[in-house]
This record gives C-alpha cells, structure tokens and sequence, in this order.
C-alpha cells in the first residue's frame, strides 16, 4: 500500500516538474496516483551501497537534526553512534504545529515564504535556542526531512542563523523524503551554508530504502571516512578576501599539513623578505624533508620546520616543497601576495 504522502508527493514530483518550483507547485493535489507513476520515483543518489570501511574523519563531530515525524531522529541516532558525535535537535519556537495538516497547509506556507524572499530572515520560522555551537566542531553532520522538494523550513531556520559559523568545516548531508528527489534540498544546503567543505554525495533515504536505513547510514558515513583519509591535490591559499589554488606534494610535510587543516584553517601573518618572497611562521612545526633547490615565484615552501614561504621571486637554499600556486601573470601573482608592500594575513585552507 502506498502512504498518503507517497501518491501526494509522487504527483507534486510530476508537477514540480513541470511547473518548476515556485509557490505553485504546492497546490493541492489529487489524492490519486497511477501505478506506473510509483515506479517513475528515481532511486539514484541512495548510498551505493559501499562496504563499510574503517576509521573515522578527524574532529570532533556534531549530527545536527530536525525530525518532524522521527524518520530523521532515528537516522541522526544511528549516524551519532557511528560517528562518535554530539547531537544537536533542531524544534520551532512554537510547539506542537501539525505541518502536515489539511493537505499540509502550514508546512506549504513556511516554504513558499522562504522560496519568496530566502535572503529576508522573517521567512523563516522561530527556532529554540540550540545548547551547542557550530563552531566547536571540524565536522557537522546534518540530517534534514524534505518538504515539498525543498529543505524542511526549520532545519532552513537553523542554518540561516548558524550555517555561516560552518566556513571552511568539513559538512555532510542526509536527507529523509517519502519520494521525491532531493537535488533541491541539495541547493538549500550550498545556499545556506556557502563556505563549507562539503563532504561527498549526500545521502537519501525514501520510503523503498527506509527499511534499510541505518546500513545505508552506516555505510554512507564509511565512505566518507575513506575518502577523507585520502590526500587531495590541492589546498588554497587565501589573501586579502581573494584565494588562490596550491597544487601540494604528497610528502610528510603536505601530509601534516593537510591534517592540521582538516581540523581547522590556518592563519598567519607573513612579512616580504629578500625581495623575493612573504615568510611567516604558522605557530606549529611540521615534519620536514629538507634538500637543497632554487626556489621559483609561485612556489609554497617550508623553511625551518615552522615557517611558510611564498615565493614571488627566487632563492637558494635548503626547504621542503609543500606546492606551487596557480597564478596567472607574475604581476598578478605580486599583486595577490601584496610584494614588497609590508605584512599580510594568510589563511590556509582545504
Ligand atoms: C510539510 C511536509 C512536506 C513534505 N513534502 C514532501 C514532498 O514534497 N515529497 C516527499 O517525498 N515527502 C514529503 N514529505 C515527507 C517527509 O519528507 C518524509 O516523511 C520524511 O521522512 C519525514 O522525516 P521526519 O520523520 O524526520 O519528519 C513532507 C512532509 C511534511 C511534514
């Protein structure tokens, strides 16, 4: 038998489709639904299945949930207990409203009040207060019901408030639909949380995987932690508001360094030496594996163990190489570094 919801929303996929995802797309529905149309519900983006790994991301964790009829709280419990995490539930200020109510009326108008206006904060409905803070942890992960294609309204409260303190965090997504995709609730998230690094495909969990939903967790949080432990090819290097990409070595030094940063990013302030380059230490020492070379402008370097240097000319001596920036023109590459022209704050970042 399918649910109320699974012949609601299977026809609200269609019109979304065809309408697009204004307002519109919420009016009401006809309660019925061929059987064809149940088999049209797409089932990609489901977890893959992948065997679990081992190990877990660095930082510390926090699940972050909203469950209106507890498909989400029983996700979100199993997701903290693989995860090691703290668990963050998100409630409306104002209890007890039933969103599902005649034909979902409540739950249609929060939407299209945020689809209208998504930048004006008195689109989205009052939350309580949370007893956690975002910006303790190096990884969040969210765990969200869908409505109506879009993210539910008070986990969109939750994130227009604090989603700006998950900058640069390491942010995972898990969301619960009856059967409608969830691509839109996808673009909340990027919307909502600009700055994070986000980590892998998020994960949907419909009606036809429900049953298997903890395994799927499992596995989806696994993956994560498989990928995570592999090295990236890049970091970036941020200056004054602009960033530039670093193509990064794979040696002890990149190693430590990307580590660190998975927990959080670095800052320093770097001074013009030599006329050839910025240098600043990064308050922590790294492994390093020094040899002799001639350095190139673009090239990163770590001098002395501690010490980051950014070349916009050249040297000799004995460094590690952690990466090469990718710049346009030197000019722009002097003008990014601020050469010659006194100290700068630089963060470093994955
Ligand atoms: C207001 C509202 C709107 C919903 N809209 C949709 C929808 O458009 N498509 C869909 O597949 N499910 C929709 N659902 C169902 C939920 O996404 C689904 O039941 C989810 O698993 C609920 O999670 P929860 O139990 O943690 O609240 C809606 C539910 C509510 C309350």
């Amino acid at each position: 038998m399918m649910t109320i919801f699974t012949r609601l929303s299977v026809l609200a996929s269609i019109l979304l489709i065809q309408v697009g995802c204004g307002p519109d797309a919420l009016a009401p529905l006809a309660p019925d639904v061929p059987e064809e149309a149940q088999k049209e519900i797409p089932d990609e983006n489901d977890g893959g299945g992948e065997e679990p790994g081992s190990g877990t991301p660095a930082g510390k964790t926090l699940v972050v949930y909203y469950s209106f009829t507890g498909n989400c709280k029983s996700l979100a419990t199993a997701l903290a207990g693989y995860a090691e995490a703290d668990v963050l539930e998100i409630q409306p200020a104002v209890g007890g409203l039933d969103y599902a109510a005649n034909n979902y009326a409540i739950g249609s108008s929060l939407i299209a009040a945020i689809r209208e206006k998504p930048n004006d904060a008195t689109s989205y409905p009052a939350i309580k207060a949370v007893d956690r803070n975002a910006a303790d942890y190096g990884t969040i992960l969210i765990v969200t019901p869908l409505w109506w294609s879009n993210m539910a309204a008070i986990m969109q409260s939750y994130l227009f408030k604090e989603g700006s303190k998950m900058k640069d965090k390491r942010v995972g997504l898990i969301v619960s639909s009856a059967s409608s995709g969830i691509s839109s609730v996808v673009a909340d998230a990027r919307r909502l949380v600009p700055d994070a690094q986000w980590l892998g495909e998020a994960l949907w969990i419909n009606n036809s995987n429900r049953s298997q939903g903890e395994e799927l967790v499992k596995a989806w949080w696994n993956g994560l932690s498989k990928s995570d432990n592999k090295m990236p090819n890049e970091i970036k290097i941020t200056v004054s508001g602009k960033s530039l990409p670093v193509k990064i070595e794979d040696n002890v030094a990149t190693k430590a360094l990307v580590a660190a940063l998975r927990e959080a990013a670095i800052t320093y302030e770097a001074h013009d030496y030599g006329g050839f380059e910025k240098v600043g230490g990064i308050g922590r020492t790294l492994p390093s594996s020094d040899s002799q070379m001639t350095t190139q402008a673009g090239d990163v370097i770590l001098y002395s163990g501690d010490q980051i240097v950014l070349f916009y000319g050249s040297n000799s001596w004995s460094y590690t190489r952690i990466g090469k920036m990718q710049y346009g023109t030197l000019d722009e590459l002097k003008s990014f570094l601020h050469a010659g022209e006194g100290n700068i704050s630089v963060t470093l970042s994955l």
